[in-house]
């Protein structure tokens, strides 16, 4: 059994990029499971399914594969075969993601490749049901998040910063729709689990959310 750290929170909270800091100082793999349902939204999109074709969404699960390869310990997300990366953090894809990761079936096909990365290596895993569903026996669970405020003035920052015109209020109204979809699905929401550690970094620096992960880690 590898040595895991789960870490749960909402969208925008900052969990990809602590995570990665986090495995760089630690040693872990870093493993994104949002990646593997952005990499079966890919899938569903190309079969020209729309996200509330929820029978649609079940019967293309069949011919679905996804797997993780590390590259430089980056982690790369195939899809029957293919490596669809670079596909990931389109809007479309975000967006059939939110939708179809609440299909049981869909969260059903990735539960076992979650748990077996994390029984061969030392991890740290980020999603929404990690500390609570995929890995309830985690070594630490942290469940990180952020006020929408501080999360929307990020997302709007980030995106600027890229030289792309968006509003403000609309990426706010965006997160809490995410945030109440991720919250009220019938399988597996989003919640902290018992045990975890509680963070909010709305008033943190970046540094000050890694090095209190790290003093809970071993
Ligand atoms: O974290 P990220 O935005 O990449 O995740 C994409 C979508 O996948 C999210 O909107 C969320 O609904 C879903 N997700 C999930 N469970 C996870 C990770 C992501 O339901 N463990």
């Amino acid at each position: 059994m590898g040595y895991n750290v789960a870490i749960d929170g909402p969208a925008g909270a900052g969990k990809s990029t602590i995570a990665k800091l986090v495995a760089k100082e630690k040693g872990y793999i870093y493993v994104d499971t949002g990646a593997m349902y952005r990499a079966l939204a890919v899938h569903f999109l190309e079969c020209g399914i729309r996200p509330e074709d929820t029978l649609g969404i079940v019967g293309a699960c069949k011919d679905a594969d996804v797997s993780i390869k590390y590259q430089d310990n980056v982690q790369q997300v195939y899809l029957n075969g293919k490596n669809v990366t670079s596909r990931l953090r389109e809007e479309s894809v975000g967006n059939m993601a939110s939708v179809s990761s609440a299909v049981p079936k869909v969260r059903e096909k990735l539960l076992e490749l979650q748990r077996g990365l994390a029984r061969s290596e030392d991890v740290i895993m980020d999603g929404r049901d990690i500390g609570t569903n995929i890995l309830p026996d985690a070594d630490v669970k942290i469940y990180l998040t952020a006020s929408v405020a501080t999360r929307a003035k990020r997302r709007y920052d980030e995106l600027r910063e890229k030289g792309i015109e968006c509003d403000y209020n609309e990426i706010a109204r965006d997160i809490e729709e995410r945030d109440r979809r991720d919250m009220s699905r019938e399988t597996a929401p989003l919640k902290q689990a018992e045990d975890a550690v509680l963070v909010d970094s709305s008033e943190m620096t970046i540094e000050e959310v890694v090095k209190e992960i790290i003093r809970h880690c071993r």
